[in-house]
């Protein structure tokens, strides 16, 4: 087969990054090659991501930069043509909403590949190179046969284990685009984490847009399992119920020494058995990422989250109080719909409380069919938002800074993610701990992959250094 080759911009979250390197892995095997130069590619694939306005801009300019490359003539009736290459793939989140739409404004594009229909992408490469334009952004997920990836060198393997979200928060548009939860098939999982440690991967980690609902809708039936809507939790064949803890003793049990971590959870949906299960098990690492968006009650009522600050407490204090060293991490947002400047100053309040260890913030940013973008009476001016961003981005460095001098003299564990010599000589390797601190070791020695004992000697904001012991 002719070899031809193909590039990939992903942006947008891990989830995006993973779909990425499925993409790569079946494009492979119909006789693609991977390039890291888009002006040499013979398809072009964009992954992208709506959560903010900001994301889903960046996707439209960059294919209107990839429509000018393709070229166009103007025939005798006066229509555009476009070249036939290169073949341009409009994938991923803000593909998932477009739809038919993204065909009107950029004419240039060849597939629209919708979020759940990831795993028809090698039958519709082979359409589209014969000619066809399609969108595929049918709501119904296309099955995953076999598993084809081709991963990003380096430590970690992510493996996604659920995707889609029914929760519905106000502001968020990710339940359009990845749909409803869906669990991916146990046996598959172990599959794909087999190989990834076979390869060499010496950290898997979990995805999902809500990792505790692992296991909802995974129903037994003759030939193992199969993938349903309903809320039910499934049985494994020996009757136990298939959940995240049940899939973290599964992983954890495969042989050799490695890593397991798993984002995102919900707040309220984290049970004692999770929390059990990471005391329990070696592998699993002391490492939360639950976000809490904001830490006042009545923007989080506004926002649709089924908490309010003192049950977020109960759940962060519950869970520092069993494990010891523990990070949480959070997301917040700045600026919702009638945000009062008090009510964001608990949310202030609530990262300082908390001690959190590190927090992703964004300010607001109103999304087409959610139900917060449509009190446009109560938007907060740019100005304000871009305000409360800083001085929530100020306080989640204090918090770092905070979180990472109580590890000042500490030993910890750090797997080694890489090596670098810099510019003034200094050779430097970087790696995290188990609970996700990134920790700059002077050493000589290039020790990736490896799991090092270090004590920590400085601590700086988004990162530790220590020595080697
Ligand atoms: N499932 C995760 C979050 C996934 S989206 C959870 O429930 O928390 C990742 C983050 O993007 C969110 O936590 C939120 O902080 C941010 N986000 C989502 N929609 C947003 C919007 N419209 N404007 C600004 N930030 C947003
Ligand atoms: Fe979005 Fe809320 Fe679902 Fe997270 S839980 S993906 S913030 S709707
Ligand atoms: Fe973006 Fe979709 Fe992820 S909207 S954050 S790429 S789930």
């Amino acid at each position: 087969m002719e070899n031809k080759k193909v590039y990939i911009e992903t942006l947008g979250c891990q989830m995006n990054k993973s779909d990425a390197e499925r993409m790569y892995g079946m494009l492979e095997h119909i006789g693609y090659t991977q390039t890291e130069n888009p002006k040499e590619a013979d398809m072009l694939i964009i992954n992208t991501c709506s959560i903010r306005q900001l994301s889903e801009d960046k996707a439209y300019s960059q294919i209107g930069v990839w429509g000018k490359w393709k070229g166009m003539t103007v025939n005798e009736n006066g229509t555009r043509v476009y070249n036939p290459y290169p073949k341009i793939v409009f994938a991923g989140c803000v593909a998932q909403q477009a739809g038919e739409k993204l065909f009107r404004r950029a004419p240039y594009v060849d597939l629209v590949l919708g979020t759940q229909r990831l795993y028809e992408l090698p039958n519709l490469v082979k359409r589209i190179e014969n000619g066809e334009r399609i969108v595929s952004v049918d709501e119904k997920p296309f099955e995953e046969s076999d598993i084809q990836i081709n991963r990003v060198k380096g430590i970690n393997a992510w493996v996604p284990i659920m995707e889609g979200c029914n929760n519905f928060c106000t502001y968020c548009i990710v339940p359009y685009t990845r749909g409803r939860e869906r669990s991916r098939k146990p046996e598959l999982i172990m599959a794909e984490i087999k190989k990834a440690l076979s390869e060499g991967f010496k950290e898997i980690t979990l995805l999902g847009q809500n990792v505790d609902s692992y296991g909802k809708g995974v129903n037994e039936t003759q030939n193992g399992f199969e993938i349903s809507d309903t809320k039910e939790y499934g049985k494994d064949l020996a009757g136990n119920t298939i959940n995240l803890s049940w899939l973290l003793r599964q992983i954890n049990a495969l042989e050799g020494k490695f890593r397991i971590r798993f984002v995102t959870n919900y707040p309220t949906d984290i049970t004692d058995e999770v929390i059990d299960t990471v005391i329990e098990l070696d592998k699993v690492c002391e490492y939360f990422h639950i976000p809490m968006q904001s830490g006042d009650d009545y923007v989080l009522k506004k926002m649709n989250r089924r908490y309010d600050y003192a049950t977020y407490k109960k759940i962060c204090d519950h869970i520092r109080s069993r494990i010891p060293d523990v990070t949480i991490t959070s997301d917040f947002i700045a600026g919702f719909p009638g945000e009062t400047e008090e009510q964001f100053e608990n949310t202030l309040k609530a990262m300082t409380e908390l001690e959190l260890d590190y927090s992703n913030t964004a300010a607001y940013s109103p999304r087409e069919r959610t139900v917060a973008a449509k009190w446009v009476d109560k938007y907060i001016p740019e100005d304000v938002k871009t305000d409360r961003l800083a001085r929530l981005n100020e306080h989640n460095r204090a918090c770092c800074l905070i979180s990472n001098k109580k590890y000042l003299g500490r030993e910890m564990e750090v797997l080694v993610e890489n090596y670098e010599v810099r510019k003034n000589g200094d050779k430097v390797i970087t790696g995290r701990t188990r609970n996700n601190k990134i920790v700059h070791i002077p050493c000589d020695r290039d020790l990736t992959g490896e799991f090092v004992n270090v004590r920590i000697t400085n601590a700086r904001t988004w990162y530790l250094n220590g020595e080697l012991i």
